[in-house]
């Protein structure tokens, strides 16, 4: 049986694939982005490749990859295109496998299912990114409250950006959500200073 974690957040270019490449690395596992929307500034895919060169990983090929950076629902239709479920059953692989959703978890893939649908069906845990910026309190207890909402297990609270006390502290009481850390703003952001920064700010005995 395929075990591994589903990396959402709260919203999309907030630091998922950067956190995803850190886990990855971490776990010597598999990263998978199911539905890349958008690929003329790059995908995840290459960006996860070249945050982990080096490292004991496998990365797996999307099922889809979309021209038109949007919601996958309507990136699939500008190209013409009908998600076939079948294509997004989890791939079966000999290590962890990390899985990153498009945008946050109320994304439409099709007319009539969200990104959260398709976490129910896989029964993989879910990490929540979040900014560390304002708003991020409503939108990441939000992300909790839609992720119980489907007995999706949550397996915690990743932050990504500078140190804010106050908005950390207020998920963790009201999220009641494994705290895994917080991963700073990395310049360079290259693979050895991302797989650095992980280990020393990511709690990954609790991911245990
Ligand atoms: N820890 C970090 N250090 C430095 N820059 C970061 C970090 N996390 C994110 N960024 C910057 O923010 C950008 C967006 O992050 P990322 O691609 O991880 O977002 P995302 O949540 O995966 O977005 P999407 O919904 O499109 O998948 C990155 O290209 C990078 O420039
Ligand atoms: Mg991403």
């Amino acid at each position: 049986m395929t075990r591994g974690f589903i990396v959402t957040g709260t919203d999309t270019g907030i630091g998922k694939t950067i956190f995803a490449a850190g886990l990855t690395g971490a776990l010597s596992g598999a990263y998978w982005k199911p539905v890349q929307s958008g690929v003329e500034d790059g995908t995840d895919t290459r960006s996860v490749a070249e945050l982990t060169a080096g490292r004991d990983v496998r990365i797996i090929p999307e099922a889809y990859c979309f021209e038109t950076p949007c919601s996958p629902h309507e990136a699939a239709r500008i190209d013409g295109v009908t998600i076939d479920f079948d294509r997004l059953a989890l791939p079966e692989v000999d290590r962890p496998l990390v899985v990153e959703g498009a945008g946050g978890v109320m994304v439409p893939y099709t007319d009539d299912t969200l990104a959260a649908d398709l976490f129910a069906h896989w029964g993989l845990p879910a990490i929540v990114v979040a900014r560390t910026t304002l708003g991020t309190i409503s939108h990441t207890l939000m992300t909790l409250e839609a992720l119980r909402e489907r007995d999706i297990p949550v397996a915690g609270v990743a932050f990504v950006g500078e140190e804010e006390p106050v908005a950390q502290s207020a998920i963790d009481r009201f999220g009641t959500a494994p705290q895994l850390g917080r991963l700073p703003l990395l310049d360079p952001l290259d693979a050895p200073a991302l797989q650095r920064a992980f280990a020393a700010n990511i709690r990954m005995d609790l991911l245990a």
